[in-house]
């Protein structure tokens, strides 16, 4: 991702809005974002496991209140214009792939000074699948408003504490050494820890931060996992582990920490209720 500042700093700064100014986006801005959407190569580490994905810059002006009535946000999203919609080829990671190709995406908007916000819930699939002329082959598992972001109103704020938005986990709940009754510190994890600290700081559905993350003991290899959930809510870890994925890779590679992504189900003991996604070796 060519980007103006460090991966981490854009990472520390994304942050959801859901307050905009209801300013189109200016033709520079959008031109810029076409040429991002157009020119993305749509890879990520689950692409050899996932069918194409793809992604528009759609807009949906106020004015318009027939469209702004069905856009299904139930209020929560206050005077966006645009929204980057995308859409994935049904298949065994579509919503992993989805996950990191939207997260890169969303960083980049980030840094063009442009708020964002995941929603995957509160948005009316429909309408916006049919923007995208999506076909039955395909799914559209989020969207994000994307503009100019006013200051937070009461009501955002009111969101933002009932998810506990400015709060995630511990490390000891989240990062383990060889086996899950064993915490990965901060200092065990050396060069490595900034990698996981972009993961711990990752925008998730509800805030759940389903990732859990075990090191091999011995070697620089991480297997990354997701927690089970009831069915109702199942479609989410798995574009949360696409962002984590993302934030992960985006950091090792600005940081030239080199390796590889693999499908490597490895048996460590404990992991029964987890989900297991992906591991990270680093080249030797
Ligand atoms: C996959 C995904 C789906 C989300 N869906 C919604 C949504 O439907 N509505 C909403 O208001 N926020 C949604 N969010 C935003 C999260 O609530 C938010 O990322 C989390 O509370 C952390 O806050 P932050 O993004 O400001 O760091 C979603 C986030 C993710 C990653």
């Amino acid at each position: 991702m060519n980007s103006s500042k460090p991966i981490p700093d854009i990472i520390r700064e994304r942050t959801s809005r859901r307050t905009y100014s209801g300013q189109p986006l200016d033709k520079a801005m959008r031109e810029k974002l076409n040429k991002l959407l157009e020119n993305h190569d749509l890879k990520s580490p689950f692409s050899e496991y996932s069918g194409k994905a793809r992604f528009e810059l759609i807009s949906v002006p106020e004015f318009d209140t027939n469209e702004r009535k069905k856009i299904g946000t139930y209020g929560l999203i206050k005077g966006a214009q645009d929204f980057i919609v995308g859409a994935v080829e049904r298949s065994k990671f579509d919503r992993e792939h989805f996950g990191y190709l939207m997260e890169t995406i969303i960083l980049a908007a980030t840094d063009m000074g442009l708020g964002t916000c995941w929603l995957g819930g509160f948005f009316n699939k429909s309408l916006f699948s049919a923007k995208i002329n999506s076909s039955s082959n395909e799914i559209v598992p989020a969207i994000t408003p994307i503009g100019y972001y006013l200051q937070r109103t009461i009501k955002e704020k009111a969101i933002r504490t009932f998810v506990k938005a400015n709060k995630r986990f511990s490390w000891d709940r989240l990062f383990f050494n060889g086996k899950l009754n064993t915490p990965l510190s901060l200092e065990d994890g050396g060069k490595y820890s900034e990698l996981l600290e972009m993961v711990r700081l990752g925008p998730s559905a509800s805030n759940k931060q389903p990732w859990r993350i075990i090191k091999d003991p011995n070697i620089n290899n991480f297997h990354f996992y997701t927690v089970k959930t009831s069915s109702v809510y199942s479609k989410f870890p798995p574009l949360d582990i696409g962002i984590a994925v993302c934030h992960f890779d985006l950091t090792a590679k600005e940081l030239c920490i080199n390796g590889t992504w693999l499908f490597e189900n490895p048996q460590i003991l404990g992991t029964e209720d987890l989900i297991y996604k992906i591991s990270w070796n680093e080249y030797k």
